[in-house]
């Protein structure tokens, strides 16, 4: 059997890298494409390195653009690696306008497509995420479910064939590489456990319009006072920042550059708490057991709010509702909902059972 990945920004090549050496274990054969939607060192090469992935066959070098260059760009490069290819299957992960990409290129070969975290849904439906995840269920033959809550979000769809609950691939790497976990970004930026707070910001809601990014940096400012507050910053994020002249507001924040995975689980697995707008995030918070302020209307990770581990924020409630959290502290720990560690080997079984 031969099976086409495809990624190409950070959340998916840490998707990917526990398939890989499932593939790799079981001699499948993988074809690794990186569409190139992320191109920066910190957001894609360092995770390669790190995470051992072997280097991709092809890369498509799209970059960045509008939505449209970038969708449609992936689509035209894919698709000659695709029938140059041939493979019996083409696997997208997650949520992004890679995904989506090749989700569409592959049905309209006709090749099977599975979608790795398949189901997850989040309100508003306009958002880029949420569209590129809804589209990419709808075309998918295969579609792998991180949580019992998104079968039942695609069963509301009327998607059943081909739907799986394997587990989130994203807990088969954090427990596989929890050993690793590096703390040197604490050592150096002389930080004691729990006494420090770790945020990351970048959806397109948060830092698109300029009074959304004012106010979660008023917060933040806020908050920054009391406790130091590391902010590994995403090049989206940044360069609004710059854009809308709001530097005057991160003075008194840690900003770094994005982390690589194993000093980003150091730094958070030491925190006192998360503020986020990652998806990852909010379930690496949680299994690292460190609770996490999620600063969006809706999550597609419910079941974490629902259970009391996690919180909602609006952009101006982000101070009172941190500091609820710390008042707090760590609750109960709830069981965990997203499989056992054994997603990546899930998958496989099935890719074995259908070749
Ligand atoms: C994308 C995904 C999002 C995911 C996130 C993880 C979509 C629609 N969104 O958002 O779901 O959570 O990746 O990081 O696919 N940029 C760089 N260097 C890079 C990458 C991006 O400078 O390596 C800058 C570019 O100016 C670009 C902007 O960041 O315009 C946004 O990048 P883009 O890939 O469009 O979306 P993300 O915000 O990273």
């Amino acid at each position: 059997m031969k099976i086409l990945s495809l990624v190409g920004a950070r959340p998916q090549i840490i998707k990917e890298a526990m398939l890989n050496k499932e593939f790799q274990e079981a001699g499948i054969t993988e074809i690794l494409v990186h569409s190139g939607q992320h191109y920066d060192y910190n957001m894609s090469d360092v995770f390669f390195s790190v995470l051992n992935i072997r280097q991709p066959d092809y890369n498509l070098n799209v970059g960045s653009g509008t939505h449209a260059e970038m969708t449609g760009k992936i689509m035209i490069e894919f698709e000659k690696v695709v029938i140059k290819e041939k493979p019996d299957m083409i696997l997208v992960y997650g949520d992004t306008n890679t995904t989506l990409a090749g989700a569409l290129v592959g049905s309209k070969l006709k090749i099977p497509v599975a979608h790795v975290e398949a189901g997850i849904r989040q309100k508003p439906k306009d958002m880029p995420e949420e569209i590129n995840r809804v589209l990419t269920d709808h075309v998918s033959s295969l579609l792998f479910c991180p949580s019992e809550l998104a079968v039942k979000n695609l069963k509301k769809e009327g998607i059943e064939e081909g739907v799986h609950f394997v587990g989130d691939v994203m807990y088969d790497l954090f427990l596989k590489m929890k050993p690793q976990f590096k703390y040197e970004k604490l050592e150096e930026l002389r930080l004691k456990e729990d006494e420090y707070i770790v945020c990351t910001i970048h959806r397109d809601f948060n830092t698109d319009v300029r009074e959304k990014l004012e106010t979660i940096l008023q917060q933040l400012a806020k908050i920054g006072k009391e406790k130091k507050i590391v902010f590994p910053i995403h090049p989206r994020t940044k360069k609004k920042i710059k854009e809308y002249g709001l530097e005057g507001y991160t003075k008194d924040l840690i900003i770094t550059e994005p982390l690589d995975y194993l000093n980003m689980m150091g730094v958070i697995e030491k925190s006192g708490m998360v503020i986020t707008d990652s998806g990852g995030l909010q379930k690496e918070a949680y299994w690292c057991g460190r609770r996490a302020l999620v600063v969006m209307e809706d999550t597609g990770w419910r079941e974490l709010i629902e259970n009391g581990w996690n919180k909602l924020a609006k952009q101006e409630e982000i101070y009172e509702k941190a500091e609820e959290i710390l008042r707090e502290g760590n609750k109960k720990y709830p069981r965990n909902v997203y499989g056992n560690g054994d997603s990546s080997k899930k998958i496989l079984d099935i890719f074995k059972n259908i070749a």
